[in-house]
């Protein structure tokens, strides 16, 4: 087992303009999202229980997987169990062409890279989910995105873009004080945004009973860069908590699965049933964004990225990606920050409120 140090998280002051960054700002604008792999980490593959006895297919980065269970227990190969033509096998898998696979917080994860390197330790924390899954399908839903992973989750981590794009839904861009923090270490990125007096969100309106004008609001997304899965934690005061699992597998460079969790347990009757189903509208809109920027980016170019200062938290992640990129690319894997310890601080969560 690999060990990894509990390290305190960094604060994010200006990451663009401190000196000592090795990535630079004009790299960070030229950036190829489809050009980055990611290595030796647990993608989230399906929810466990679309897999059955009679095989399902599911790929990452192209790597054809086809997952189904042999007395309870998931397999996951790169050949469909009646292939009869020999073919080269690749080096993710082992000497049957079985990747390794586990099941937790109720999804199929499918590890990428060196078997041997395979470690239920750098399964990402998700401390809202039950570990051992069970929550009711309506909580659950699976959504593709026609876009390259990090641009989806590059958008998702730009949270103001809620208040344009999902006004319908979480409420609009009034509100009397508002700030965005960044924290980060090698593996993760995870972006705080407060707001004092905000919109109500319409949602909140008609299925939580909201009556007041205006809400207090925290909203937290944490990217857990090599898996490319995403936590969205929303505290809304007077409100429902959304604790939001939101993976971005990449299918292949330029097209993205969304296992979605929400798990609203917690939340009033109405609020708990319509919420989850509130994802397909909410992801159509993202996908009305991100598919025609996608391909802008799949090479270099000289276009303008501008940024605002609540951008902090994507430029951020774009550097953060790069880094590991760049590290893979030399031949190190290995994890420098533990991302299976409990985020439950990190990210603000009601605990008494998740208790499994
Ligand atoms: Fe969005």
């Amino acid at each position: 087992m690999l060990e990894v140090a509990d390290r305190p998280l960094q604060t994010d002051e200006s990451p663009t303009t401190r000196a000592s960054t090795p990535i630079s700002l004009n790299a960070i604008n030229r950036w190829v999202p489809h050009d980055i792999v990611m290595r030796d980490s647990w993608f989230p593959v399906a929810h466990n229980y679309s897999v059955t006895g009679k095989p399902v297919r599911r790929a990452i980065y192209s790597h054809p997987i086809f997952l189904w269970r042999e007395d309870g227990v998931v397999v996951a190969s790169e050949f469909h169990p009646n292939e009869r033509i020999a073919r080269d096998k690749s080096v993710y898998t082992d000497v049957k062409g079985h990747y390794p696979t586990m099941e937790h917080y109720g999804v199929v994860w499918v590890w990428f890279g060196n078997p041997q390197a395979a470690d239920p330790v750098h399964l990402p924390s998700l401390p809202f989910l039950p570990p051992k899954g069970g929550l009711p399908k309506h909580m659950t839903a699976t959504v593709r995105f026609e876009s390259s992973a990090p641009i989806s989750l590059e958008n998702l981590i730009d949270l103001t873009h809620a208040d344009f794009l999902h006004a319908d839904v979480v409420g609009d861009e009034r509100s009397d004080s508002e700030t965005v923090e960044t924290f980060y270490d090698s593996e993760t990125v995870t972006m705080v945004r407060t707001l004092v007096n905000k919109s109500v969100a319409p949602v909140m309106k008609f299925f939580s009973g909201i009556r007041q004008p205006t809400q207090n609001v925290r909203q937290v997304i944490r990217i857990y860069l090599r898996s490319h899965c995403a936590i969205a934690y929303g505290q809304f005061n007077p409100g429902d908590d959304v604790p939001l699992f939101h993976p971005c597998t990449p299918e292949t460079r330029d097209r993205t699965r969304m296992e979605m969790v929400m798990n609203t347990s917690n939340a009033g009757l109405m609020f708990r049933h319509v919420m989850p189903k509130a994802g397909y509208k909410v992801s159509r809109q993202d996908s009305y964004m991100t598919s025609p920027q996608s391909p802008r980016y799949m090479r270099h170019t000289d276009r303008k990225d501008l940024h605002s200062k609540f951008d902090q938290a994507g430029q951020r992640y774009r550097m953060a990606m790069m880094e590991l990129a760049e590290r893979q690319e030399k031949g190190d894997f290995a994890y420098r920050d533990n991302v299976s310890a409990d985020c439950s601080d990190i990210i603000g969560l009601r605990k008494e409120l998740f208790q499994f």
